[in-house]
């Protein structure tokens, strides 16, 4: 009997998108279906391009077509996505060409939310995402160095004055740090900041964007709020070490986002432990163990992952190379993909079922 297009979609209509608790046929991810004898080929449109699920799905694909159409039909599944934006289906744009920011924050310094927030964005920009990532800790910069940009290359401005992103490991970038020197920054006022802030978000030339990872300066202060008054964030990401003085500042994160309704997409504990490169099978937990992992259970939020203490890391980071592109096979960089992959997949979860995040109005008292 001859393979038919109805037949085809009404077998797709039993695979359901594992997270999005939806079928395919009616989510309307199957595209370009086209039947060749005993060859069955189409497109699975999926809200990522870095979605951890993409051999599950296109494993299920196949075997329901077998199942309910012809056991010997050649299948073939290609991938493709459109990434999806708060409140909007994924066959609509966002408002602004930014489909998503993402913040990625952490109540303490130096837990290593910079060296997160760097290799999320290459992760996301290799897995074919269009991203880009702004540096928005005036007082301690650190995209100039992580993405290897020299002191005197600045942003150009295009024809309407907006700022050009300096592109970077397949990433726009934007920093504090390319506008003034740390030894200025000190004299820089909150409000000043803010402004700064403000014009990185909605005067850059950043193009269409899938992902826009803000890295916050640590806390809970005035740049974060100007952040959550200007732009709908799609959520936010804490980064925290298993520490407990690292774990109380994470939790006031968490719910500082609580307060301001943006959703927390999770938690990434960094420096989970350490394996010493002739001990392979060995972890030592030097901050203690699974404490981040407890607090995201604690708090009912995702573990996005679990990134270990690797010089590698620290020195990728100090030569201008984000470690997923220096060495891929290191178990950082692994935790790194997969933690960037996991936070992908939480926004196409928190895109499908939630409302869009509005920008808040604060009001003093
Ligand atoms: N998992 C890790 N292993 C080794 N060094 C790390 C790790 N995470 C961060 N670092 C190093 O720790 C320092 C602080 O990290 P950074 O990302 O700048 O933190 P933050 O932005 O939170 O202040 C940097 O020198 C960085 O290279
Ligand atoms: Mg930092």
């Amino acid at each position: 009997m001859a393979i038919t297009p109805d037949a085809v979609l009404a077998a797709l209509a039993t695979v359901e998108e594992p997270d999005l608790k939806r079928d395919l046929v009616t989510l309307n991810m199957v595209r370009d279906l086209k039947i060749d004898g005993r060859q069955v080929r189409f497109t699975v449109v999926l809200t990522t391009p870095a979605c951890p699920l993409k051999d599950l799905i296109r494993q299920r694909c196949k075997t329901a077509i077998h199942r309910d159409v012809d056991p010997d039909a050649e299948v073939i599944v290609d991938m493709d996505a459109n990434v999806t934006t708060p409140g909007l289906d994924a066959t609509q744009g966002g408002s602004h060409g930014v489909k998503n920011f993402i913040a990625v924050a952490s109540g303490k310094g130096g837990v290593g939310k910079s060296t997160i927030a760097a290799n999320l964005a290459v992760a996301l920009a290799q897995e074919g995402a269009a991203v880009g990532l702004m540096d928005a800790d005036i007082y301690g910069p650190s995209v100039p160095t992580m993405f290897g940009v020299a002191p005197d290359e600045k942003p150009r401005v295009n024809e309407e004055r907006k700022i050009i992103p300096i592109e970077r490991h397949g990433v726009k970038l934007l920093s504090m740090g390319f506008l003034v020197d740390e030894a200025n920054a000190v004299v820089w006022r909150g409000p000043m900041v803010s402004s700064a802030v403000r014009q990185f978000l909605n005067d850059a030339d950043w193009g269409d964007l899938d992902y826009l990872i803000l890295d916050l300066p640590p806390g809970t202060g005035d740049i974060q709020l100007t952040l959550v008054q200007t732009v709908p964030l799609t959520g936010a990401v804490i980064v925290s070490t298993p520490q407990e003085v690292a774990l109380a500042d994470a939790r006031k994160g968490v719910a500082m986002f609580g307060k301001v309704n943006v959703p927390v997409l999770g938690i990434v504990e960094n420096m989970a432990y350490f394996t010493p490169p002739d001990l392979p099978d060995r972890k030592y937990y030097l901050f203690g163990e699974a404490g981040a992992k407890k607090l995201a259970l604690q708090l009912d939020v995702p573990l996005l992952g679990e990134v270990p203490i690797e010089q590698d890391l620290r020195e990728s980071g100090d030569l201008g190379t984000p470690i997923v592109l220096r060495a891929p096979e290191s178990a950082s960089a692994k935790a790194l993909v997969a933690a960037a992959e996991e936070t992908a997949r939480q926004v196409s979860i928190r895109n499908a079922d939630a409302p869009a995040t509005q920008p808040i109005e604060i009001l003093y008292r």
